[in-house]
């Protein structure tokens, strides 16, 4: 296999300094560059990640070997146009990344190939989406079919809620061209789980369990947002339960997107909801990328070498690989927001408290940070920072990310987090 010196990790949040902390453990990888990367990420190219062009010349001209961390560049094609030039890249093609761009796309695919997931119905006219839950007696969920930052899911409590959020989507068009088109689905209740896969196109390597903390406020309460916090692994999640839906869901979206000629290279996301009453697993969503925030506590306990596992995928070499091997510890990351998110929020605010460098247990994963022009360190969006830290048990990795989340601060008191990232997780030690 080839060894790259040089990487480019396309992005700017938590996700892809976590990533490009973890690649830069390679023994072979000498520098790791971001476009356009955050106030904590070093080498930041100012080529933003959806200028492809500009990507593309840059990468050729350094010998750039190339990972994608969001989803806006891979639904524009940068992991075709890359394929064009015969450049290294790691990411799904536009048509692969689908499972995540098209919601219609996903569920209708699900359904050709027997993977668990509710029903549900497409629609693009208000008047028979309202029709249709009026109709229906289970509490719906209500999806712009396209990309909407992670806050185009809307899942009701009633009627009222569900025709409002038809409303927001198709009537007011809340997300453009997004929500022209929604997806209706019956809600399911239960625990949720993110899995992630490293995959070659042919066969997948899955990754150990993480769950995210959606809404904003504790217990799961206020609207949903990008992701307010994560912890791994999630220890009711049974070694049977994996295997189950790796056989289930994994093996036929592989299997699936391959037959259908769009292999998926990349790494694929299952969003997975384990119905209360039956203890069955069913797919919310696919993405088409690693979770931001599952990928930091992903990324602190992986044991293995990140890097050695993306080569082996982009070359189609995934069954030569070992399995991966974790750190027997828990993970969590706390994300610490501006005021406001997910909906109104100011930035420009200089951080305080993170001048202490944290042990090698604790990581500060930045995202919407940068460097003013007085070389200060400044909020600069929603997500602005994942206090990430390692711990025998998840207590002890809890206490640890909120140690430092108290020490860190901007403004008027200007930051907000959850204070209960890992709750859910008490009492598993390992
Ligand atoms: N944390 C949810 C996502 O990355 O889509």
């Amino acid at each position: 296999m080839h060894d790259y010196e040089n990487i480019l990790i396309v992005g700017s949040g938590g996700r892809e300094h976590a990533l490009g902390w973890k690649i830069s453990q390679n023994n072979n990888v000498k520098k790791v560059v971001y476009a356009n990367g955050n106030g904590g990420t070093h080498q930041n190219i100012q080529i933003l990640p959806t200028e492809i062009d500009k990507l593309v010349q840059y990468a050729k001209e350094k010998e750039l070997f190339t990972v994608v961390g969001p989803e806006v560049p891979l639904s524009l094609g940068i992991v075709d146009t890359f394929n064009f030039y015969d450049l290294p890249i790691f990411g799904p093609t536009k048509s692969a990344a689908r499972l995540e761009t098209s919601k219609e796309f996903s569920k209708q695919f699900m359904n050709r190939h027997s993977i668990p997931t509710s029903e549900f119905k497409v629609f693009t006219d208000a008047e028979k989406a309202i029709d249709y839950v009026e109709r229906i007696n289970f509490n719906a969920v209500i999806k712009a079919d396209g990309l909407a930052a992670g806050k185009g899911v809307f899942v009701s409590n009633n009627k009222t809620e569900a025709i409002d959020a038809i409303d927001q989507l198709l009537n007011k068009k809340i997300f453009g061209p997004a929500s022209e088109k929604i997806i209706v689905e019956k809600k399911i209740t239960g625990e949720e789980v993110s899995l992630m896969a490293i995959c070659d196109g042919e066969t997948f390597m899955i990754m150990d369990t993480c769950r995210d903390h959606k809404r904003v406020f504790d217990d799961d309460l206020g609207p949903n947002t990008g992701g307010m916090g994560s912890y791994s692994p999630v220890s009711e999640i049974s070694e049977s339960d994996l295997d189950y839906i790796s056989d289930k869901v994994f093996k036929p979206a592989v299997n699936g997107m391959q037959a259908e000629g769009n292999p998926f290279q990349g790494f694929l996301y299952a969003g997975i909801m384990i119905e209360k009453q039956t203890g069955k697993p069913f797919v919310l969503e696919f993405n088409a990328r690693m979770g931001d925030p599952e990928c930091q506590p992903l990324m602190m306990r992986m044991q293995s070498d990140l890097f050695e596992y993306i080569k082996a995928a982009e070359n189609k070499s995934l069954d030569s690989m070992q399995p991966i091997m974790w750190k027997d510890k828990f993970s969590t990351c706390v994300i610490m927001t501006s005021k406001g998110y997910p909906d109104k929020y100011e930035t420009g605010y200089t951080i305080r408290g993170l001048g202490k460098q944290p042990e090698n247990e604790i990581m500060i994963f930045h995202s919407g940070t940068k460097l003013n022009q007085d070389n200060e360190l400044v909020t600069s969006g929603g997500r602005v920072l994942g206090i990430t830290s390692l711990g025998k048990s998840i207590d002890e990795a809890m206490n640890k990310s909120y140690q430092i989340v108290r020490e860190i601060s901007w403004g008027d008191n200007q930051q907000h987090y959850r204070t209960d990232i890992g709750r859910k997780g008490l009492n598993s030690d390992r």
